[in-house]
């Protein structure tokens, strides 16, 4: 492994780790608020929220929601953290490791534009930067008056970003920045609303005066906001293993369709617990998702190359040829592509053998999704992917 790859290999694990725990924790809470149940005679308590019961590895586990009075904060109170800031801090490492360096291979796509290096990270992390101030600005402003007015705003930036980062990257690398674009704003939201206002929570408690409810409401708000994004947030995350989503001509619809339909699908799991019947939330999430699905499905389709009987079956030799000279270059024991050292994800196509076992891959990468030879590097034409296809399609016969 190059210190590239191990650095990569590594910073990925930690990430996948702390993203775990982060969104499985967020999801537990959430799930916990909305399942507490009212217990007799303490409804008019203030501050008291309701209990339940919970068994788990090897025993019961009972949970009460409630406002502490004064003086009575307990001496070892658990926060939930860290958890995030891990997320988001191994996320940005991986985004400089994978994106940023090695020539930002990954980030640029001079089929998309033709940025230079220094060019591209620094639009890279503008972005990011003014997405979350953008964003905060907008909730400071409107969000106590008007919140659907910040709500339609928001997505409408959301949606512009979204579309303005595939006009200017890679698609994988467009799709990686909504996500991180998405992650940084959750990590604002977390460390700059949320954990303030759990801290003027506890102060209040130790001091014993009135907790500020407008603070509590804007942490909420922006708890919520955090909820609606991990669906997406997910989706893309896992998109770089899949090309037909970002390469897609228009990779920007697609990915429209992800985030409403993660985000409602998220929505109708939320309302669940406060609708009358299963039938108000359970159909509309079912709708969302086969909505999605099939739009998904039927956008990212591709159309099978059609039979041609009349030409004589395509000869092994020259598909040899082809990949001897457009993908070799990166793809053998011993690259020569000074980018990739090593192949990439570990493919060489130095026998027939090798060629012949990833056949359905080459046609999908090569003439389906058009994403290898990667950016294009070895000037691959047209008629060299068609003769590949149609050589995959009469079985992709040996010599
Ligand atoms: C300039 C270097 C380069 C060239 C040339 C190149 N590739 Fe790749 N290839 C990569 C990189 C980087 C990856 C890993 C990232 C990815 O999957 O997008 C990869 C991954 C792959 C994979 C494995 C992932 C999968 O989807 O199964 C296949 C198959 C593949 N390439 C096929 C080809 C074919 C076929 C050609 C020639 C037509 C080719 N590559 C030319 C760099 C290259």
């Amino acid at each position: 492994m190059t210190s590239h790859e191990f650095l990569d290999l590594l910073i990925r694990w930690v990430h996948l780790i702390a993203g775990i725990m982060w969104i499985g924790n967020s999801m537990l809470f959430n799930w916990l608020d909305r399942n507490l149940e009212k217990v007799a005679g303490r409804e008019k308590e203030v501050g008291y929220e309701g209990k339940l019961w919970m068994v788990h590895s090897g025993g019961f586990y009972e949970v009460e929601k409630r406002q502490l009075a004064p003086g009575e904060l307990p001496a070892n109170l658990h926060w939930f953290k860290w958890q995030n800031f891990t997320t988001w801090a191994s996320g940005i490492s991986l985004l400089i490791v994978v994106y940023y360096l090695n020539g930002g291979a990954y980030l640029i796509d001079p089929a998309v534009r033709a940025l230079g290096l220094p060019q591209a990270i620094t639009i890279s992390v503008l972005c990011l930067a003014t997405a979350w101030v953008v964003y905060h600005s907008l909730w400071r402003l409107l969000g106590d008056a008007a919140p659907k007015v910040a709500g339609l705003l928001s997505v409408a930036a959301l949606l512009g970003s979204s579309f303005a980062l595939t006009q200017l990257f890679s698609g994988r690398a467009a799709y990686l920045h909504v996500g991180v674009l998405l992650g940084t704003v959750m990590t604002g939201n977390v460390w700059f609303v949320i954990v303030p206002s759990q801290r003027m929570l506890v102060a209040a408690t130790q001091s014993g005066q009135e907790q500020d409810y407008a603070l509590n409401q804007r942490a909420k708000q922006r708890s919520i906001h955090n909820n609606y994004m991990t669906f997406p947030l997910l989706f893309i995350m896992l998109s770089n293993h899949f090309p037909g989503t970002y390469s897609h001509p228009l990779n920007w619809l697609v990915l429209f369709v992800v985030m409403f339909g993660g985000a409602g699908i998220r929505h109708f799991m939320n309302v669940r617990y406060s609708v009358r019947s299963t039938a108000a939330w359970l159909w509309p999430m079912v709708g969302i998702a086969v909505v999605t699905t099939a739009l998904l499905f039927g956008l990212t389709a591709r159309p099978g190359v059609a039979a041609t009987p009349q030409l004589p079956p395509v000869q092994f030799a020259d598909v040899h040829q082809i990949i001897r000279t457009r993908c070799v270059a990166c793809h053998s024991a011993q690259p020569s592509e000074p980018m990739f050292p090593v192949a990439p994800t570990g493919v060489m196509f130095d026998s027939p053998e090798q060629i012949l076992i990833l056949a359905p891959r080459i046609k999908e990468r090569a003439v389906v999704t058009r994403t290898m030879p990667f950016i294009n590097k070895t000037g691959m034409a047209d008629e060299e992917r068609a003769l590949i296809g149609r050589w995959v399609d009469e079985g992709a016969r040996g010599p």
